[in-house]
């Protein structure tokens, strides 16, 4: 191959990749979002798609990203929109990689029209519990309801007094179900908002590989490499 050229191992596979962030309407105008940019997700797609594989990208709201070259777009607002489409496009997938920063909660009421204010203080916000879609992924695939080969998550971590990174990143891999997880360190300037990325990729079998600090396109790649050995068995 030439020098810098992608490997074509992808070929005749098929992906389907979450990102972005879903925000959940208060009113027409307003929303509960996240910081997510949708960079990482699209790299994982566009570099999907140069290695020969069949895209799907189902996108929450990003920053003003350019659609990659030869992918299918899915565009999502809320996490039960993404839900519904990750449940449709994942099924007979090589491998689907929930990149998308899912909201947790959503509003549990939201108004047709603008909340107004008046001389009173506002209402609390009373917040209710979104679906976890690659929880609902992981179940619905042992339920025999969907065939995917592998499901990948992705975690954001932040260290504390008696846990690290790494260690929230074991537990979330254990809880989660999933065959892979990326797991990112958080602040001190990575992850969110940010081109760079820097963390472990976790392995169901134990494997744990570093990811080093690097453009998102290096994560992108890596992660391939690992569902690309997986898929063809080595
Ligand atoms: N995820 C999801 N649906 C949600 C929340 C998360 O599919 N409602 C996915 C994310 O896309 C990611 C993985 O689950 O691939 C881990 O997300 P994360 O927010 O780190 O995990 P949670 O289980 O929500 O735990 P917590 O936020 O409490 O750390
Ligand atoms: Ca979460």
């Amino acid at each position: 191959a030439a020098p810098g050229a992608l490997p074509r191992d992808l070929e005749g596979r098929r992906v389907v990749v979450s990102a972005g962030g879903t925000r959940e309407p208060l009113d027409p105008v307003r929303y509960l979002g996240n910081r997510s940019s949708g960079r990482q997700g699209y790299a994982l797609a566009r570099v999907a798609a140069q290695r020969g594989a069949q895209v799907t990208l189902v996108t929450a709201h990003t920053v003003d990203l350019v659609d990659p070259a030869g992918v299918r777009v899915v565009r999502v607002g809320t996490a039960d929109e993404l839900r519904t489409a990750m449940l449709a496009e994942s099924d007979g997938a090589d491998a689907v990689v929930m990149a998308a920063a899912v909201a947790d909660f959503r509003p549990v009421e939201h108004t047709e029209h603008k909340i107004k204010k008046s001389d009173r203080d506002p209402d609390p916000v009373a917040l209710t519990r979104n679906p976890d879609v690659l929880a609902e992924l992981v179940e619905a695939r042992a339920d025999g309801k969907l065939d995917a080969a592998l499901l990948v998550g992705f975690a954001a971590e932040t260290g504390d007094a008696d846990t690290t990174v790494l260690d929230h990143g074991r537990a979330k891999l254990a809880r989660k179900g999933c065959e892979l997880l990326v797991v990112n360190a958080v602040g001190e300037g990575q992850a969110f908002e940010v081109e760079d990325n820097a963390g472990w990729l976790l392995g169901v079998d134990g494997t744990e590989q570093p990811i080093p600090y690097g453009a998102k396109a290096v994560l992108a790649s890596t992660l391939w490499d690992a569902v690309s050995g997986q898929l063809n068995g080595k």
